[in-house]
């Protein structure tokens, strides 16, 4: 099972563990994608992080992207994730949730927790068959804006909870 990449060439990756000499691209992408980034500490020390794994996306030996992520008992959590800007729309940043999803093993949940603002990412994993299950007022300290929690479940019927019973009956 996994998410679809469409008719389109299906540009290669390769993706593997990330290490300190990642942190410069990794931060200038970051910069790039979001109004709060991380700094190149809060990396360094995710790096550090025993139960964080944090992976790079390589094309043609350029670092373009990356993933970090937790294993939880019931679920992965993506933590951080982006895509170098002039690589999007191209089908990269599926192939990551496909791998995250291949290696989901006995726990089938991948979940991410984005802002409300965010719309295009919001997009991104709706193409990806998540779903958006909860709205969290009160996510970010010291700030109004809320965030979405979407979860991709490789055994969802996805059936919304007021037509479950119809569904039964
Ligand atoms: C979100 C992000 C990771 C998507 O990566 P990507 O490699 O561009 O994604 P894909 O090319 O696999 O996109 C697959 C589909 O998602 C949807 N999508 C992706 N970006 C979108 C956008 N900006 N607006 C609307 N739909 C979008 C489209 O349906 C797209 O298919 P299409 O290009 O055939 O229309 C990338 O835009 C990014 O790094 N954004 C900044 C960081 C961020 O928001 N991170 C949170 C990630 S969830």
């Amino acid at each position: 099972m996994g998410t679809k990449t469409g008719d389109r060439d299906t540009v290669r990756i390769d993706i593997r563990t990330a290490c300190s000499g990642d942190l410069e691209p990794i931060v200038a992408i970051e910069k790039y994608s979001f109004a709060e980034p991380w700094s190149k500490k809060d990396f360094a020390t995710c790096l550090r992080r025993l139960n964080i794994r944090s992976k790079v996306v390589i094309v043609d030996e350029q670092l373009i992207g990356y993933v970090l992520y937790i294993n939880h008992v019931t679920h992965v959590e993506i933590v951080n994730f982006a895509i170098h800007w002039e690589f999007r729309r191209q089908g990269i940043g599926t192939q990551v949730i496909d791998y995250l999803i291949a290696k989901l093993g006995t726990c089938n949940l991948l979940q991410f927790i984005l802002s409300e603002y965010n719309l295009p990412a919001q997009l991104f994993l709706k193409s990806c068959e998540f779903r958006c299950i909860a709205v969290h007022e009160s996510h970010y300290p010291d700030s109004d804006e809320a965030a979405y929690e979407f979860l991709y479940d490789t055994e969802a019927l996805w059936l919304p909870a007021n037509r479950i019973s119809e569904e039964i009956e």
